[in-house]
């Protein structure tokens, strides 16, 4: 199985999403430890709870990114992870970081990517008057919230939307599918190459983009 880190910087729901599917027989992953950014983080004792080892690394405890990041990159050393899984973690991690796990980085994101990229992006949806919002699991490259699409749910605006009422239904999608995409890229039926994603389960169709 396929060893996996979540990093989370809060709710961690997504984190506890991966974490029931990898509870799952048969299921191609599991989750070996929890990196948090926030020692606030509610995620980090739902992560406890299920006796999922966690660290925090707390920025302001180092003076630069570099070295920030250098002390995650130390402890994953140890950890020896497959895949690095993005779970609400608010922090745009440097390519130097990313050229060391190339291919094995994903993130959640609560839009139709490429749109609405970012922060606060449930009220740039609605303020755009598009009638579907959803939610994209991609390959993390350089850039906040850009790479190779993996997989991506829809879901309907319904009148009278709010930026919570849409975030909560995004969120419920969310759940379905970060457990999927997971299990394509640790079956190694997802992979990134030359920058573009190759699904296997999509080859000879006109779904491959
Ligand atoms: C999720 O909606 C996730 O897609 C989003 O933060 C939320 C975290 O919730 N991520 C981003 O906005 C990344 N740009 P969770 O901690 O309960 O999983």
């Amino acid at each position: 199985r396929k060893r996996v880190v979540v990093f989370i910087s809060g709710g961690g729901s997504n984190m506890l999403s991966l974490a029931d599917a990898c509870n799952q027989p048969d299921f191609p992953a599991e989750i070996v430890a929890v990196i948090s950014d926030k020692p606030s983080a509610a995620g980090l004792a739902k992560a406890e709870a299920r006796r999922i080892p966690t660290r925090v690394f707390e920025r302001k405890n180092f003076s630069t990114k570099a070295e920030h990041e250098a002390a995650i990159l130390s402890a994953l050393d140890e950890i020896r992870p497959d895949i690095i899984c993005l779970a609400g973690y608010m922090r745009l991690i440097s390519s130097a970081f990313i050229s060391r796990y190339e291919g094995r980085i994903i993130n959640i994101h609560p839009s139709l990517l490429p749109l609405f990229p970012g922060l606060h992006t449930h009220q740039r949806a609605l303020d755009s008057g598009m009638k579907i919002a959803g939610c994209t699991v991609h390959f993390v490259t350089e850039g906040m919230d850009e790479g190779p699409i993996v997989a991506q749910a829809a879901v309907p605006v319904m009148p009278g939307d709010t930026a919570d009422s849409l975030a909560a239904r995004v969120l419920t999608v969310e759940h379905k599918l970060y457990p999927l995409a997971l299990q394509l890229l640790a079956d190694g039926k997802a992979r990134m190459e030359d920058g573009r994603v190759v699904l296997d389960h999509l080859r000879d169709t006109s779904l491959q983009s």
